[in-house]
């Protein structure tokens, strides 16, 4: 991590909030990449705790078997060549949390009101000592309310399937788009409709519709808002 922390300027922050699939990591790190801020994937750490939870074999939906090991989930974030690494009681689970099965499990676990207040305080940490660009569902609504630059990116659930149901095959997964597309909706439905910090654009935050853009693009957009928003 870097030193922005020694100097007393306050730390720019830029959240990133939308559905899965949008293409918000792609798009946050290369916007932290260019400016030289620090790139946090919100949904890596919960996907972490639901990695926990079902090595555990806890459900999603078990809230008194999540209650009882959310103390037990000791998360590290340990950067290396600008990636995020997520370390879960000591082993690297980065690669591990990627699957469909953990996209569902994330979401799953992050409707419980435990496991959002676990996470809460780490996620602001980062922002207090780091210009950052963060991504996840609830950064402008909740995590970071105060945040300078608010994104809201979005995308139709088709072609938001159809980037996963791609960034799948080319790892090799076999998996058929109208299951990648049942998940997409799926998650949506979660995401949106759960009762604690539901995914929602944020009164203040820019909507970006990314379906017909290319990531260039998007990127382009993202920084000339980010240049708008904090020359004022
Ligand atoms: O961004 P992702 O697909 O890796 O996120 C996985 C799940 O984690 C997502 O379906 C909902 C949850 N999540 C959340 O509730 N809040 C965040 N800030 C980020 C992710």
């Amino acid at each position: 991590m870097n030193e922005q922390n020694m100097n007393q300027t306050p730390c720019i922050a830029v959240a990133i909030d939308g559905p899965a699939g949008a293409g918000k990591s792609t798009i946050a790190r290369r916007v932290a990449q260019e400016l030289g801020f620090l790139y946090v994937d919100t949904g890596a750490i919960y996907r972490t705790v639901g990695y926990h939870m079902s090595l555990m074999g806890i459900g999603p939906k078990d809230k008194d078997g999540i209650e009882r090991c959310i103390d037990d989930v000791n998360i590290e974030i340990v950067y290396q060549d600008g990636v995020q690494h997520m370390i879960l009681n000591g082993q690297d689970v980065t690669e591990l949390i990627r699957t469909p099965e953990m996209s569902m499990m994330a979401s799953g676990v992050s409707a419980q009101p435990c496991v959002r207040a676990y996470l809460l305080d780490m996620q602001r940490q980062l922002a207090r000592t780091h210009n950052v660009v963060m991504d996840g569902r609830d950064i402008g609504t909740v995590v970071l309310p105060h945040a300078q630059v608010k994104v809201y990116l979005t995308a139709s659930a088709e072609v938001r399937a159809d980037r996963r149901w791609k960034e799948l095959t080319a790892k090799g997964e076999q998996v058929r788009f109208e299951d990648v597309y049942t998940d997409v909706v799926k998650r949506d439905e979660q995401d949106m409709n759960r009762k604690i910090a539901p995914l929602k654009c944020a009164d203040d935050a820019e909507l970006l519709d990314c379906s017909y853009l290319t990531v260039d693009q998007v990127v382009a957009e993202v920084k000339e808002i980010i240049r708008r928003k904090t020359a004022q």
